[in-house]
């Protein structure tokens, strides 16, 4: 939930902190600080509030040493302060950490600290501890006194470590928490994620759990939990610093928007050869392995979540295998019947969801073979399962999730059609038309974002309505949900989402004139049904806004107003049917004055539980 970025090279650090930490604001953005080694001494500067707040000050608080470490928050433990902003240090000032996580035995070796120490704390973090640690340990080698301290310290954690008396030396370690290193010519740089560096470097190592990292400007060495040095591939990123800025939109989720029919284009293309065959290269699901699974398991969390309930949807349709989806922070805690007949599908764009990849271990602990479907190449997730199928979103930026959303629907669609084909479920002639169609998903989709001033008419008009209600019947319920998700994050209007054949057994009371309504009609052989749901809220003075496929035009009669979509199989609307509700949410918290990019109390990457 939090970026740390840190920089050893002859550049001012400042500069690279603070060109790092600005790709890095969307994992928090409470407070931010750095702390930079400067004549002969580390310097902290950290405050609460975005990273532009600590960029004015350091205007004024001038940093012009070349070695140095950056944070940007999102607080887990104490509220945002510039006492809890990080890097926190030692009691004598000469050690600084950065920290990403959390150290669930923190209080304990707090107590310890304070009792046999007699340590007085400056913050409520759970993070200056390691500060006090690393200095109890600190014998003249950081390196050796990092590593007593991780012995002690449980829980989730990507950490940077300076000190006075090394100023040639970054200590870094990674522990269920994303860490990369950055490899310059004669400088180095480590941080939570590939965007922070692009500017400076493409070329990065990939950090595995338990590994502790020393940076130099001249050197990298990356040792195991047991201290042997590591041997590692330089990953090269093929994509540059362009794809993560907003190319002349207002903001990132417009843009990445706007940027869906390249990724399911790309996300498709790659999946599919000539003879419009799926190929799943790498991943191993042959008709032994399917023929050995009985059931599907499909974890995850928000969007991602309902990503999972239109595969569920899609797998059991086609591939006709039983499939349970489950919210990932629930899912451990309940005991699932899962074995090695099971297998698990997690979804996730950052691939660093810390509920998503706990419970992938369970599922693993548990004997499942694990299936992940992940945005970002590289990432825990990934790096943990068995199969990977990775989407081609490109990086995304925005906190709410769009172009991530329906490229995982595209990779469900796949993978479900791949298991349909290799068990039999389904038709050639079947097949192919759904192909067909999922290859025109690009072009319907651009159709539907060319026509966007309605709905930016529709959101100016009603912007002010303080609840929402989304509802549909059979796969539209799922789209229902993340299209009231994405509105409540970024617009803080509460809004839910209902299966329209619910409302009669409790949500109707709620009701009222002018309440806005928005009903999901795509699905054929539901939309009599959805006309009369629709009437039943309008009686009641509701604002209805229909989203149908292109030609069903009844509903203008019952609707007040219709947000069409091109015509498409029933199978496969979601793909489409999102997108206004995306473009609705958008333009009602841009309306609204929110900071579409930056929701109140979300982070990107969810990396505690
Ligand atoms: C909503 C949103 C979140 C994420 C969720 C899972 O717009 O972005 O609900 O979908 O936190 O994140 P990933 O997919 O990274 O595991």
């Amino acid at each position: 939930m939090c970026g740390i970025v840190g920089y050893i090279g002859d550049k001012e650090a400042t500069s690279v902190l603070i060109e790092g930490l600005s790709k890095l604001e969307y994992r928090g953005y409470d407070s931010a600080g750095i702390a930079v080694y400067d004549n002969g001494g580390v310097h902290v500067r950290k405050y609460k509030g975005r990273l532009n707040v600590l960029a004015e000050h350091l205007k004024q608080e001038t940093l012009t040493g070349v070695v140095g470490i950056g944070h940007t928050r999102w607080a887990t433990h104490g509220e945002p302060s510039d006492r809890n902003a990080h890097p926190h240090t030692n009691v004598a000032g000469n050690i600084a950490v950065i920290h990403n996580g959390i150290i669930e035995n923190y209080m304990k070796i707090k107590e310890w600290l304070i009792e046999e120490k007699g340590i007085e704390f400056k913050s409520e973090t759970d993070t200056e501890i390691i500060a006090h640690l690393v200095d109890h340990y600190y014998e003249g080698d950081l390196l050796a006194a990092v590593n007593k301290a991780i012995e002690k310290m449980e829980g989730a954690y990507a950490i940077g470590v300076i000190c006075k008396d090394e100023p040639d030396k970054i200590v870094a370690v990674r522990k269920d928490s994303p860490l990369i290193v950055g490899l310059g010519e004669g400088e180095n740089f480590i941080a939570s994620d590939i965007p922070a560096l692009l500017k400076y470097t493409k070329q990065m190592y990939l950090i595995e759990n338990d590994e502790v990292v020393l940076l130099t400007k001249d050197g990298v060495t990356i040792f195991n939990e047991l201290g042997q040095q590591m041997d590692r591939e330089i990953f090269h990123v093929t994509w540059d610093a362009e794809a993560a800025e907003k190319e002349g939109y207002e903001h990132f989720m417009i843009k990445e928007i706007h940027e869906q029919p390249k990724g399911i284009q790309e996300t498709l293309l790659r999946r599919l050869d000539k003879d419009n065959n799926i190929v799943l290269d790498g991943i191993k699901l042959t008709k032994e392995d399917l023929e050995n699974i009985n059931k599907v398991y499909i974890v995850a969390c928000g969007t991602a979540y309902h990503a999972g309930l239109v595969g569920r949807f899609a797998i059991e349709k086609f591939a006709k295998i039983p499939v349970e989806v489950d919210v990932a922070s629930e899912f451990r805690y309940r005991d699932p019947f899962v074995d090695d007949k099971t297998l698990f599908i997690a979804i996730s764009q950052s691939g660093e969801t810390l509920d998503t990849l706990a419970a992938l271990r369970e599922a693993k602990r548990k004997g499942a073979r694990i299936l992940s479907v992940v945005n970002v190449v590289g990432s825990s997730v990934a790096r943990e399962s068995d199969d990977v199928f990775y989407t081609w979103a490109g990086p995304e930026i925005a906190v709410a999730s769009t172009k991530a959303y329906t490229t995982q629907l595209i990779a469900m669609y796949l993978i479900a059609l791949h298991m349909a084909n290799t068990k039999g479920t389904l038709e050639r002639e079947g097949y192919e038309n759904i192909i067909s169609d999922l290859k025109l998903m690009p072009e319907k989709v651009q159709k539907i974002l060319d026509d966007y001033t309605k709905i930016q008419h529709l959101a100016d008009a009603q912007f002010n309505n303080e609840s929402v209600f989304f509802m549909g019947r059979g796969v539209d319920v799922n789209v229902a949900h993340e299209g009231s998700l994405k509105l409540k994050e970024i617009s803080y209007i509460n809004s839910f989402a209902i299966a329209a054949g619910e409302l009669k057994h409790g949500t109707i009371a709620l009701i009222d004139d002018g309440t806005l309504v928005i009903a999901l009609a795509t699905q054929d052989r539901l939309y009599e049904k959805m006309l009369s749901n629709i009437q039943e809220v309008r009686a009641r003075g509701a604002y209805v806004v229909g989203v149908a496929k292109e030609g069903n035009t009844e509903m203008e009669k019952t609707a007040d107003i219709v947000l069409y979509i091109p015509d498409v199989m029933d199978e496969l609307s979601p793909i489409l049917s999102v997108i206004p509700l995306q473009l609705v949410s958008y333009y009602i918290a841009v309306a609204r004055g929110c900071d579409v990019d930056k929701p109140k109390n979300l982070a990107k990457s969810v990396t505690v539980e």
